[in-house]
């Protein structure tokens, strides 16, 4: 296929961008990775989740995020679907929103406003999910202070049976190498911090704060992490962590299982 290379670890795996027909195979592979994630158990009451919204969320922003991001997926010769990562490019931090991505954004609130007179809210607790994106905000308000901006990740996601085989890493060097070349910083921010943050410290990530989400009835964090550029001096004003000494327990999350 045009613009695929094998994965490292196996042979039989292809990284290739996203196309349309592999979008219900990423979803599958997505909502596997995050059955058992804290963050989704803190934003959505489980009783009343809907995979079926959860679908047409993601349908959206997949199909939003092949024009606006890139979408990169690890899957077999059948298609099937060993991994996702979803990126939005860098935004320079003064520069102001084109009139492009304003048009995209409005299309994008549209089409997520069907699909929640359509499903519902599929047991997401609205609340929570405006909370956790002012939180969010604020935290990248805080910790984003290269002026052209972060690759951010905000989709990673393995299936289960394909954990721990180097593919996440195949999967994220697809954009690192962009990335580097640029000499533009990566963010992310982790669903957990147990095993995530040391596996994305292989990945040359550094820990630099968490974000607590706490509604009163409950809490949840996420861990927000950087990898600088190559070359490129890391920011004095960064509360950057290690994560051996931050003694934080687990939980965590990332847009990707939301439906926003
Ligand atoms: C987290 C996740 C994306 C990582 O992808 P992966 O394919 O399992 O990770 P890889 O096999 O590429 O491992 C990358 C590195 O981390 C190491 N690693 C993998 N699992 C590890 C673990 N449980 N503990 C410590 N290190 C680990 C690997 O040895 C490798 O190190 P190396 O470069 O020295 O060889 C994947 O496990 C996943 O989808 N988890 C569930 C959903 C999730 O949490 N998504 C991310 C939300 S932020």
């Amino acid at each position: 296929m045009a613009n695929s290379k094998p994965a490292p670890s196996n042979s039989k795996l292809e990284i290739a961008r996203l196309e349309v027909a592999d979008i219900d195979a990423a979803i599958t592979t997505i909502q596997l990775a995050f059955a058992d994630d804290p963050f989704a158990d803190w934003i959505y009451d489980r009783s009343k989740f809907s995979p079926k919204r959860n679908h047409a969320s993601l349908t959206i922003r997949m199909k939003w995020g092949m024009r606006n991001g890139h979408i990169y997926v690890a899957h077999t010769p059948e298609r099937r679907c060993a991994g996702v990562a979803m990126w939005v490019g860098p935004q320079p931090l003064e520069k102001k929103q084109s009139w492009d991505d304003w048009c995209q954004d409005w299309m994008l609130w549209f089409r997520q406003l069907g699909m929640n007179t359509r499903f519902g809210r599929g047991g997401l607790n609205v609340k929570r999910y405006y909370l956790w994106k002012e939180s969010q905000a604020k935290m990248q308000s805080t910790v984003w202070t290269n002026p052209e901006g972060y690759w951010f990740c905000n989709i990673l996601a393995i299936h289960p049976d394909c954990q721990g085989k180097g593919i996440g890493k195949a999967l994220m060097n697809e954009v690192f190498d962009i990335a580097d070349s640029e000499g533009i910083p990566c963010y992310l921010e982790s669903s957990k911090f147990e095993p995530n943050v040391k596996i994305y410290e292989k990945m040359k990530f550094r820990f630099v704060k968490d974000i607590k989400c706490d509604d009163g009835e409950g809490t949840c964090t996420l861990f927000s992490m950087i990898r600088d550029a190559p070359g490129k001096a890391i920011d004095e004003e960064s509360t950057s962590e290690s994560s051996e000494g931050s003694g934080k327990d687990v939980d965590a999350i990332i847009d990707a299982a939301i439906p926003a």
